[in-house]
């Protein structure tokens, strides 16, 4: 894994990321993580949250509310100082921003937190760091401690329902893209299954799952018709998708 290709990618595309790929997810993305920020919700507050691979601070936007002490941890400058102006214009005062490995941040901080998100981070590590980075989650998390998790998931070639493809050709996705001229990390959906297998093994149980398509917004600020339209889509083809999500929690 070249960490250092990964960094220079994402401090590429850390000024547009908001626009390109969380603009485009937001009604999709807010429904997928509903089920579980409401679970979290009836648990917190939490003394410590521990967003990996926090990037521009889109998990902290979402869950921070619920924990007191909130760390976002990143080893892109670039990304970090894009989450550093969210959280300034947001008044977020209690959120602390660290550059660095998370494999070297989990290591230094067992017994740490009450709450781990990691989103669309693990497939960046790749499939052979499952276990030992979900084992050192596991470790830096005190008795009945959460994780949020949702990564991209493919056993194969992805064959996406024709009416989300039909839709997602209208949408801003089509529309937006990064101009960056950095090579692609290196980055690849994982096999569901061994996902889930490692969740299990490294100690967590797992409380609320979700697996859904990616369907974009048509619209900035999508309205009643088009969120409907879009939920619509997504339980048509419930079950099945390219995002697993998953809360659990230390056994
Ligand atoms: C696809 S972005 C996801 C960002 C954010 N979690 C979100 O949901 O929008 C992946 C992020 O993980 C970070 N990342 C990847 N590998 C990392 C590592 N080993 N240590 C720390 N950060 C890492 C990247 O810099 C990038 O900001």
């Amino acid at each position: 894994m070249d960490l250092s290709k990964d960094i220079r990618y994402h401090d590429s595309i850390a000024d547009e990321y908001d626009q390109v790929v969380l603009a485009p997810r937001e009604a999709a993305t807010r429904r997928l993580f509903a089920p579980a920020l409401r679970r979290l919700a009836a648990n917190a507050p939490f003394a410590q949250m521990i967003d990996l691979g926090c990037g521009t601070g889109h998990m902290i936007r979402r869950a921070g509310a619920l924990a007191t002490r909130v760390t976002g941890v990143d080893h892109s400058p670039g990304m970090l100082a894009t989450a550093r102006r969210m959280a300034e214009a947001q008044g977020l005062r209690e959120v602390h921003l660290e550059q660095g490995d998370l494999e070297d941040f989990l290591a230094a901080h067992p017994d740490h937190a009450d709450l781990v998100t990691a989103v669309g981070v693990l497939h960046h590590l790749g499939e052979d760091s499952l276990d030992r980075v979900l084992a050192a989650i596991h470790r830096s998390l005190r008795p009945g401690g959460w994780v949020l998790l949702a990564e991209p998931v493919a056993d194969g070639p992805i064959v996406e329902p024709a009416a989300i493809t039909r839709w997602n050709q209208a949408s801003l996705a089509a529309r937006r893209g990064y101009r960056t001229a950095e090579e692609d990390p290196d980055e690849a959906p994982l096999p569901p299954a061994l996902l889930r297998a490692a969740i299990v093994r490294a100690g967590f149980a797992p409380v609320h799952e979700r697996r859904r398509w990616e369907v974009y917004n048509h619209c900035e600020q999508p309205g009643w018709v088009e969120r409907l339209r879009i939920e619509w889509l997504q339980w048509r083809h419930r079950g099945t998708g390219f995002i697993y999500a998953c809360l659990a929690r230390k056994a």
